[in-house]
């Protein structure tokens, strides 16, 4: 047996081992993606679930240096859909079948915020017979917050860790008390707590970031015991810090492919999670999204915001689809999940099996 086919069969992956498999050429990299692909139809099945993505706005009090919506931007035209398009894309997605929807916004913090969203999670569900499944992904809250919304209806919940290396967190994000690595950390825990399926994830390829430390998000998530898993490429934008770095980028193809490994690697440690096929996949390479679902990843998240409003939240240049409207979205993704081998998992939830198995009684 190769040293690739040796680490493939391991229950248990060793910092080395991931690295390792972090560093594989074309020949072994088709192993590692074989070997993720199989375990993904053993373990979650060929089934891929939608969730529809509503990016209701892009007013944000944060600053991340990465992000194109970022504060400071003077730059990002500014929207705040009305509660009424929310409910109608909501509507929508439960009219095409999709099982679940995604409330994605700029992170705000505020009474006004939190009882708008707990508002906007009842309105789905009463629309929908109680059916729709509710993600959610509206930053670090206070954990009477997250209560708040999972009571209203809301069962899963993404907050990215951005990057579990403390420092290179504080080299992407400014040092100060909007931004805490800690704060971060301690949101996590509190969304597990207030009972939501939890969701994090990293960017790949951002500046500064090595390989070691790509190795040790995945470990940090397993350690985490997370249910669901969002990660994707960096792609600069122009109007943030960030961009001054551009130069020190790995080529977008090869930051691509370091993607596609963290999602075959991760499939391999965590084989009943969720994990989504990012969205920036597709700003690189135009199948991305599908090529990422044949080898381990089984959440797609399409667009379903309003036309009119997707051209303003572009976290990275180049996002795909910003032109479209969302129905042209669901026909070319359809043929597109059936060529890369999946069944599309209509009016399901698509719950983490992962949390399903941890939440019953030994
Ligand atoms: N490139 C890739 N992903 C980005 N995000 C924000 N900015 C960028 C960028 N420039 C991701 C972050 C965030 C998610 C909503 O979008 O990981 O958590
Ligand atoms: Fe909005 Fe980072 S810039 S959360």
């Amino acid at each position: 047996m190769s040293e690739i086919d040796a680490i493939l069969n391991k229950e248990v992956l060793s910092r080395e081992e991931i690295i390792d498999l972090l560093l594989t050429g074309p020949e072994d990299r088709n192993k590692l993606y074989a070997r993720a692909a199989e375990i993904k139809t053993q373990y979650v099945g060929n089934v891929v679930y939608f969730r529809g993505l509503i990016e209701f706005s892009n007013i944000c009090e944060k600053d991340c240096f990465y992000c194109g919506i970022r504060k400071s931007n003077k730059k990002s035209q500014r929207y705040n859909l009305t509660d009424d398009e929310i409910l109608d894309a909501a509507r929508f997605a439960w009219e095409s079948n999709y099982g679940s929807v995604v409330l994605q916004g700029g992170e705000l913090e505020s009474p006004a915020f939190t009882s708008r969203i707990e508002r906007l999670v009842r309105g789905i569900k009463a629309l929908s017979e109680d059916k729709l499944g509710i993600t959610l992904s509206v930053g670090e809250q206070a954990p009477d917050v997250y209560k708040r919304w999972f009571d209203a209806g809301a069962h899963r919940y993404l907050l990215r860790i951005e990057s579990s290396n403390r420092e290179l967190y504080y080299r992407i994000h400014p040092q100060d008390k909007t931004h805490g690595f800690e704060r971060r950390l301690q949101a996590l825990y509190d969304l597990r707590e207030a009972g939501f399926q939890l969701g994090t994830g990293v960017m790949i390829g951002l500046p500064f970031q090595t390989t070691a430390d790509l190795a040790d998000d995945l470990l940090f998530m397993k350690e985490l015991d997370i249910d669901m898993c969002g990660m994707g490429p960096y792609i600069e934008h122009a109007d943030t810090p960030l961009w001054q770095f551009r130069e020190q980028l790995l080529p977008l193809e090869e930051r691509f492919n370091l993607a596609l490994k963290m999602i075959a690697i991760l499939r391999i440690m965590m084989k009943n999670i969720n994990i989504a096929s990012a969205t920036a996949l597709q700003a690189i390479d135009p199948i991305g999204r599908e090529k990422a679902l044949k080898i381990g990843a089984n959440i797609i998240m399409p667009n379903i915001t309003p036309g009119a409003y997707r051209n303003d939240y572009k976290l990275y240049e180049n996002k795909p689809c910003t032109d479209e409207e969302a129905a042209d979205c669901k026909n070319c993704l359809e043929a597109r999940i059936h060529m890369s081998g999946n069944k599309i998992g209509y009016d399901e939830w698509g719950d983490s099996l992962h949390f399903k198995v941890k939440d019953k009684p030994a």
